[in-house]
């Protein structure tokens, strides 16, 4: 079984959708079950925090909607997997309280996401961040979580979770493992260091699934580069190109190989050009289907709802469980 979930804050970009997303989608094969949730009770860390003041965001609900049309256009089929928002299935915040009183307290301590996002703000909620997402996925007993390389600590965590309710209370939960992409970690377009961010307060540093072919275009030409004209991957020591090749070799389905090979006598603005055309394609086919489905708000809502039932079904039996197991009354 593979869960995984994603935000609905700030924009989307491309490291969203290679790091995640379009794995999701190569993931829906049959024989595998597929659950795929946004996260919208996650981005009320976000949400309810707009310049280190507790406001409310006008905009989640639309926000949700349209990574909703965003991930279905890429390619989720809500018919094969089980596609829902996390508030609507009440049984994930139940969990959390239950981990939240297994949970040591000093496990929260070292995780980096909260370290880095806590100079900003810090609220009880990011703090206990993690523990929401270990519940999402204890919930429906995930073997695989897609996500990129940034949520790996939190999925080892969510492993120390279950080790524990499963040695406490005679559980068997199963342990989940991380699972990787081909593009775990997309670097900003200007600094080959920086991971590309949503919330990069710099629009150049990434380039968002609803960019126009002009705004790509703009961007890549303005992506940083170095002043070796070869064309080469060096991670070391040229982190930007090598990032731009990455990405170039993700959304052409060639092999880093056969990438440096096909650009071995050309230039960069011939390469920029090129990534450009690949990505704007791409990203055009999406914004069509987006277009459609967001005509239809009715219907989406709708397949939104049948999915959190579907969700539902397999939470509130899991949870069942794991109430019966540390002694509440059901
Ligand atoms: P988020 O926007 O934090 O909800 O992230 C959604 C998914 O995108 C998660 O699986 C992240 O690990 C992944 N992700 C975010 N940024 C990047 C990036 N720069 N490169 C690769 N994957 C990413
Ligand atoms: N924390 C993840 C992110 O920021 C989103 C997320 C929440 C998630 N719950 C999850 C990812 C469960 C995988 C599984 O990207």
């Amino acid at each position: 079984m593979y869960f995984s979930g994603i935000q609905p804050t700030g924009k989307m970009h491309i490291g969203n959708y290679l790091g995640a997303v379009r794995n999701w989608v190569k993931l829906q094969q049959p024989g595998n079950q597929n659950i795929y949730c946004i996260v919208d009770l996650h981005a009320l860390t976000d949400k309810l925090t707009i310049d280190h003041e507790i406001k409310f965001d006008q905009n989640t609900k639309s926000d949700t909607l349209s990574l909703a049309a965003t991930l279905i256009a890429s390619g989720i089929n809500p018919k094969q997997s089980v596609f829902f928002i996390q508030s609507h299935v009440p049984e994930h915040a139940e969990l959390q309280w239950i981990l939240s009183c297994i949970a040591p307290k000093n496990w929260l301590n070292k995780m980096t996401q909260y370290k880095d996002k806590k100079k900003e703000y810090s609220t009880l909620g990011l703090y206990t961040y993690p523990l929401l997402m270990a519940a999402d996925i204890i919930l429906y007993q995930a073997q695989y979580v897609p996500v990129g390389l940034d949520q790996k600590q939190h999925i080892e965590l969510t492993r120390d979770y279950v080790q524990r309710l499963n040695s406490l209370f005679k559980l068997n939960i199963v342990e989940p493992q991380y699972l990787e992409s081909t593009c775990p970690k997309i670097m900003s377009l200007r600094d080959g260091n920086k991971k590309m961010s949503k919330s990069d307060a710099i629009d150049g540093n990434r380039i968002n699934i609803d960019d126009s072919k002009e705004e790509i275009f703009e961007k890549i030409k303005r992506s940083k580069t170095d002043s070796i004209p070869q064309i080469y991957f060096d991670q070391d020591k040229r982190p930007e190109i090598s990032n731009l090749l990455r990405i170039y070799s993700a959304f052409s389905n060639l092999s880093m190989e056969q990438v440096i090979e096909k650009y071995l006598t050309k230039t960069t603005v011939d390469f920029k050009r090129d990534l450009s055309e690949l990505i704007a394609n791409e990203l055009n086919t999406i914004a069509q289907k987006k277009k459609q489905i967001l005509n239809n708000q009715s219907e989406l809502e709708q397949t939104l709802k049948e999915g959190s039932m579907k969700a539902r079904e397999i939470a509130s039996k899991n949870l069942k469980l794991i109430k019966e197991n540390i002694g509440l009354l059901v």
